[in-house]
């Protein structure tokens, strides 16, 4: 069983419930799951169910005498191969980031020394709070690893937002990266991006008209994704701000599903600070003014309606001029039609970024939705033109300058 023993830590939290199904998928993939649950959510499942799902006694509490007699606190946070936290509510995160223990799952948390998984759960103003925020950055410091979480309806409320905690069987693939991870964290100690944190955002933006119909356009989340994918490959701590896409959140990385412009902005501040930001996004440059509540009803005799448009905020722009944590490297990108060089140089300046990766993205070159990409690296005092290749091979590419550039080669 050796590498495939997880310690599951259960949070209280309603997305508790998915704890039952993770159990359940893990073992199909030949995990031994153990279990260790919160006075708060023996409110939400059972200690009993838990147990018959894992064949397993489940830990409650810090100071029962069985249990510290059976195996103990210690010895219960080692014998694991990786722990996982999940549901992870705020006061969790809370406590893993103040290092408190002072009840069985806390302390666990204190006194492993495997790698640690979160998938946090909770209400998106809970999660986007500042104090859950400072926490998270502290964690993801700390070495411990993110999953979710992703967007999309809470159960309890009904509202929408950042919030909901990661499906079961991405949990799984991220316990599987993890475990990849540490036995390679030797290579990773050495990896040219090791210990730098990188931002990456990827695809399109939806802007509402009204609930049902939005402005869009027909970026894939491609080339976002591979650079993602490449940065995370050299050992970088990376997060990835992605439009809607059909692509799957990579492994590993920490992945902020957002909509709309101004949700992206928010999410990329959140993220800061990072070494490197690269702007893969295609964000629409305008939403219209006041999205209507309602759906916009088609009279028969009335005249179609007219879309007042105001512009989105510049997110390269203002993260390239951003007066307390600029990132150190800037890349944006530029997306053209014509002039692709010039048009490019003059936006690198305009937008204050250090790179300006150009492609000419006319319908003929195939780029926009692609598997190809072919493009100019622009900084202040250079242009290079690469052949066409693969987007996943840009990315490698890029990420390796990327790499030697912060090594000053
Ligand atoms: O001005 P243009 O949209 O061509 O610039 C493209 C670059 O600017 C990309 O890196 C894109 O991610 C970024 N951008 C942005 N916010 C906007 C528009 C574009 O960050 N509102």
């Amino acid at each position: 069983m050796t590498g495939r023993r997880i310690l599951l830590i259960i949070g209280g939290g309603i997305a508790a419930y998915k704890c039952l199904e993770f159990v359940r998928r893990a073992q199909e993939r030949g995990f031994r799951v153990r279990a260790v649950m919160t006075r708060a959510a023996t409110a939400f499942v059972t200690p009993l169910s838990m147990g018959a799902i894992t064949g397993e006694r489940v830990f409650l509490d810090l100071f029962d005498r069985d249990d510290e007699h059976d195996i103990g606190h210690i010895r219960l946070a080692r014998e694991a191969d990786a722990v996982v936290v999940a549901p992870a509510t705020a006061d969790l995160l809370a406590k893993m980031a103040g290092g408190h223990a002072d009840d069985l799952a806390s302390t666990v948390l204190l006194a492993t020394d495997k790698p640690v998984l979160v998938a946090p759960a909770m209400n998106p103003q809970m999660w986007s709070h500042s104090a859950t925020q400072r926490n998270v950055a502290q964690l993801r410091d700390d070495g411990i690893r993110f999953v979710g979480p992703n967007s999309g309806e809470m159960a309890e409320s009904g509202e929408s937002g950042v919030g909901r905690m990661a499906e079961p069987m991405e949990i799984l693939e991220a316990v599987d990266g993890l475990l990849e991870g540490a036995v390679n964290d030797a290579e990773k100690s050495v990896s040219p991006l090791s210990g730098r944190r990188v931002l990456v955002t990827a695809g399109p933006t939806h802007e509402p008209i009204d609930p049902v119909r939005y402005i869009a356009n027909r970026s894939s989340g491609k080339q976002g994704y591979a650079i993602a994918d490449a940065a995370s490959a050299l050992g970088a701590d990376v997060t990835l701000v992605s439009g809607p896409t059909t692509l799957r959140p990579p492994l590993g990385i920490t992945t902020i599903q957002v909509e709309s412009a101004a949700d992206m902005l928010e999410a990329v501040s959140n993220a800061l600070p990072v070494d490197v930001a690269i702007f893969a996004a295609a964000v629409a440059d305008w939403r219209v003014d006041t999205a209507s509540e309602q759906k916009i009803k088609k009279q028969s005799g009335d005249s179609p309606p007219t879309l007042s448009l105001v512009e989105n905020p510049d997110i390269l722009a203002t993260i390239a001029k951003h007066e307390h944590a600029r990132p150190g490297l800037v890349i944006g990108f530029a997306a053209e039609t014509e002039n692709v060089v010039a048009y490019a140089q003059a936006k690198r300046a305009r937008k204050g970024c250090d790179w300006m990766i150009a492609n000419d993205v006319s319908p003929a070159t195939g780029i926009m939705g692609g598997d190809q990409n072919t493009i100019h690296v622009i900084s202040a005092d250079s242009v290079e033109t690469w052949p066409q290749m693969a987007k996943n091979d840009v990315g490698k590419a890029l990420m390796e300058r990327v790499a030697n550039h912060l090594a000053g080669r």
